[in-house]
C-alpha cells in the first residue's frame, strides 16, 4: 500500500524583495511543504508592490490558483515606513519580471486575520515563516493571544547576535523596520521560534557560479536577471559579487532543520536608543537571569543549503 506523505503545512509573510522571492520559489519548487497561503507585509517595498511582486512569482511558477495572497500590514506598528529600494531596486525584484501583466489576484481578507483563522483551523500544525518586518505576526498576536500555542513553530529571518547590522551598526533590516512589532512576537510565549539572522544567512551567498548550474532556462534567467544589480552593490559593499541567501535560509530551515545549529536563548529587542533601536539582544551568559525564549541559529551547512535550493529551483 502506498503510504501518502504528509507535508509541512507554511503560511509564508513576506514584504517581497529579490530574496523573498527566491524563498517564495523554494519553498513552491521544493514540493516538500503545503503553502497554504501567503500573506504580505510592507517592507522591503510598499504593501501595494509587494504583493504584486508576490503575485508576478505565482504567475511565473503558474501556482496562482492554488495559493492564495492576503494583504497585511501597509505600515509599521508605530514608525514611518522606510523602503529598501537601494538593494531590490526600484520594482522590488531587481527589475525582473518588470513588464509582466499580473494576473494573480490577492484574495479578499487581512493577513493577520488569515493567519489567525488557519493556525485555529489546525492546531499544532502550521509553521509560519516570516521574511519582512514582523508586523503581521504581532497584530495577530495581539488580536488572538492563543494563537500562541496553537501554532506549530515560527521561523523569522531577522535580527543579528554576533555582529553587525545591515541598516545601523547593530540592526537588521526586518527588526530595525518595526521593533515594537519584533518585542511582541519575542515576548509571546511561542514555544518554537526560531531567529535566522545574519550569523547564518551572510555565509549563504549565491554566486554566479550557482546560477550557471541552472542553466538557460526560465528560473536561470529569473534568477540572474533579478540578483545582478545586487550582486553589484555587494562586489562594490564586500568585495564578493554575491547575493545573501537570507529569506530562502529561513525557508529552508522550515524544509529541513539540520542545516542549521541552533541554541536555546534569551534573545530581547532593543526598541528605545537613539543608537541601537532594532539590536537583537542575545544573552549568551544569562546575565538577565531569563528564561531563553527562542531557537538562535549560529551555524549553516552552507553546501547543504546550495544542493537544496539549486535542486529545487532545477526541478
Ligand atoms: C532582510 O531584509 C530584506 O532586505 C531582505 O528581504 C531580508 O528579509 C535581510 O536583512
Ligand atoms: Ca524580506
Amino acid at each position: 500500500m502506498e503510504s501518502a506523505v504528509i507535508k509541512k503545512k507554511v503560511i509564508l509573510d513576506v514584504d517581497t524583495g529579490i530574496d523573498d522571492a527566491l524563498g517564495v520559489i523554494l519553498a513552491i519548487k521544493s514540493g516538500q511543504c503545503e503553502l497554504i497561503g501567503i500573506t504580505t507585509v510592507n517592507g522591503n517595498v510598499s504593501l501595494g508592490k509587494a504583493t504584486e511582486n508576490t503575485c508576478k512569482i505565482l504567475d511565473f511558477l503558474q501556482a496562482g490558483a492554488t495559493i492564495p495572497v492576503i494583504c497585511g500590514a501597509s505600515r509599521p506598528l508605530l514608525r514611518p515606513l522606510f523602503f529598501e529600494h537601494r538593494i531590490h531596486g526600484e520594482d522590488g525584484l531587481g527589475g525582473a519580471l518588470r513588464d509582466a501583466k499580473v494576473l494573480t489576484q490577492p484574495r479578499d481578507g487581512f493577513a493577520p486575520d488569515f493567519i489567525c483563522e488557519q493556525v485555529l483551523a489546525r492546531p499544532g500544525e502550521v509553521t509560519l515563516v516570516m521574511t519582512g518586518p514582523l508586523t503581521n505576526l504581532a497584530l495577530a498576536v495581539k488580536k488572538c493571544p492563543e494563537l500562541v500555542k496553537h501554532v506549530k513553530e515560527v521561523i523569522f529571518m531577522g535580527g543579528v547576535v554576533n555582529g553587525h547590522g545591515n541598516v545601523t551598526p547593530v540592526a537588521e533590516y526586518n527588526m530595525y523596520v518595526d521593533p515594537e512589532a519584533a518585542k511582541v512576537v519575542f515576548h509571546a510565549g511561542f514555544p518554537q521560534l526560531t531567529l535566522v539572522g545574519l550569523d547564518v544567512t551572510r555565509r549563504v551567498l549565491l554566486t554566479e557560479e550557482h546560477i550557471d548550474e541552472l542553466g538557460d532556462t526560465p528560473i536561470g534567467r529569473y534568477v540572474r536577471q533579478s540578483t545582478s544589480d545586487y550582486m553589484d552593490r555587494s562586489l562594490e559593499r564586500n568585495g564578493v559579487r554575491a547575493c545573501a541567501m537570507h529569506d530562502p535560509l529561513a525557508v529552508a530551515v522550515a524544509l529541513d532543520r539540520s542545516l542549521v545549529k541552533t541554541q536555546r536563548l534569551y534573545v530581547d529587542m532593543e526598541t528605545r536608543s537613539e543608537l541601537c533601536d532594532g539590536q537583537t539582544v542575545c544573552d549568551f551568559q544569562n546575565r538577565l537571569k531569563k528564561e531563553p525564549n527562542m531557537n538562535v541559529c549560529l551555524d549553516v551547512d552552507t553546501e547543504a543549503f546550495f544542493t537544496l535550493f539549486l535542486g529545487a529551483l532545477k526541478a
